[in-house]
């Protein structure tokens, strides 16, 4: 039995002393993706059901295998959101961005997918997204890529791998479907039943497969997007154009085709190699979703990171963590008339914006000094019965161990210095 105090497997906890690092990297998306115009949308951690099946597509691995669903007590399907996307552009659904009006929106929070947990894979994660709905143009695709980078050089992950590629258009897709479909149809029976089932139903997915034995075919597949109707190709051709003209280093990646259905154009994934073998810190793409209730496509681009893994190769790079603040001042009680003004002036000093710490109980001075060094107090006012009465304590730095005395109605200041 496990103990009650591990979580499910796949999730965890995250304590104070590593929150920091979490903020860090959550405020910096802030301060980056505003920078762009982004402005922040938080949905539900849950949707109806039908948003992903229809938006992410059946035959995706995720809606297939890895949802959280369950029936309210309507008995109306519900799914824990295992991605952002679809929940951000159901939103947008009843917004112009339907209407070709470019929105930006970006997002923090939960997703939940249930995985086999791994190093970097868990079943509840967080994601950092940023959607830009309503406009289709390649200078759109390349600006997200560049705001991403700009997003995980401030947060200390540059050196990350970036891999594009083209999904196209269905209107462009035909003759690439047909090359694949016919690679693949003579060796079907040597690879995997999944891909076996999805020759006739979804050809692009099985490039996608992980499987083994599917590996030495999948690598040998004519290159899809090379086969594309021209006007797919003249848009990604832009794409990469813009990145060049940036300097962005990137590698076409025929191969990659991202797990979920809704990608049209542009796709990629950022790899960082501080990590193991679940590399992938963000991915993303154009898209078009199909939502029920909507009789037209919502369009946008976007992409997501995975804070835990980017957190990961944050350490991997040497970023130091942030540190628990600590005590500005520790207020030591010698009696309890001395802890009973301590608690008073620890109020005073907390609403003035100043860390005080001071003792819940009368306890001695050994241990409330152990207290301020265990907690990394700046400094630590003593303060005695006696040295009420004369409205003087005594100040220790703690830096340096210097000692001093110093007026009680002047400690506010001097915390303030
Ligand atoms: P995704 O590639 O499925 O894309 O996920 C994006 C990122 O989330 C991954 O690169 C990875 O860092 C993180 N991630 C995914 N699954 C897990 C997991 N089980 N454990 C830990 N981290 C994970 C999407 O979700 C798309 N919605 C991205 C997008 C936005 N495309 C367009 N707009």
């Amino acid at each position: 039995m496990s103990r009650i105090s591990t979580p499910p497997p796949g999730t965890g906890d995250i304590f104070p002393d590593e929150v920091n690092a979490w903020l860090a990297v959550e405020n910096a998306a802030r301060r980056v993706f505003s920078l762009y115009g982004y402005g922040e949308i938080r949905t539900p951690v849950f949707e109806y059901t039908e948003v992903f099946q229809r938006g992410l597509g059946d035959e995706t691995e995720v809606v297939k295998k890895e949802m959280y669903t369950f029936e309210d007590r309507g008995g109306r399907s519900l799914t824990l959101r295992p991605e952002g996307t679809a929940g951000v552009m159901r939103a947008l659904s009843g917004t112009d961005a339907v209407n070709g009006v470019e929105t930006r929106v970006f997002y923090i929070g939960p997703m939940f997918r249930g995985e086999k947990p791994a190093a970097g894979r868990r079943r509840q994660f967080h994601q950092i997204g940023v959607e830009n709905a309503g406009r289709v143009a390649p200078a759109l695709d390349a600006e997200c890529i560049l705001a991403l980078s700009q997003f995980l050089e401030e947060i200390g992950v540059g050196g990350f791998n970036l891999m594009i590629n083209t999904r196209g258009v269905p209107e462009d897709r035909k003759p690439a479907e047909d090359a694949l479909r016919e690679h693949f149809k003579p060796v079907i029976d040597s690879m995997c039943e999944d891909c076996r089932s999805r020759l006739e139903r979804n050809v692009w997915r099985i490039l996608d497969c992980k499987q083994p034995e599917c590996q030495a075919h999948i690598a040998a597949a004519p290159d899809a997007a090379a086969l594309f109707a021209q006007p797919s190709r003249d848009y990604f051709n832009q794409v990469c154009d813009i990145l060049t003209s940036l300097d962005v280093k990137f590698t076409v990646e025929p191969r990659l085709v991202r797990g979920l259905d809704y990608y049209v154009h542009t796709v990629f994934e950022l790899t960082h190699e501080g990590l193991g073998a679940q590399n992938a810190i963000a991915g993303g793409g154009r898209y078009e979703l199909n939502l029920p209730g909507i009789n037209k496509p919502v369009r946008g681009v976007g992409f997501a990171a995975g804070v835990e893994r980017l957190l990961m190769a944050r350490e991997a790079m040497g970023v130091k963590p942030e540190p628990v603040r600590a005590p500005e001042i520790y207020l030591v009680s010698l009696g309890a008339k001395a802890l009973a003004f301590n608690w008073k002036l620890a109020y005073e000093l907390r609403r003035a914006g100043i860390y005080a710490a001071v003792e819940a109980e009368e306890k001695s001075m050994k241990s409330q000094m152990r207290s301020a060094d265990r907690l990394k107090a700046a400094k630590v006012l003593i303060v005695g019965d006696a040295e009420l009465e004369g409205g003087v304590a005594d100040l220790k730095q703690m830096s340096d161990g210097s000692q001093r005395k110093i007026a009680l109605s002047a400690v506010k200041e001097e915390c303030m210095r």
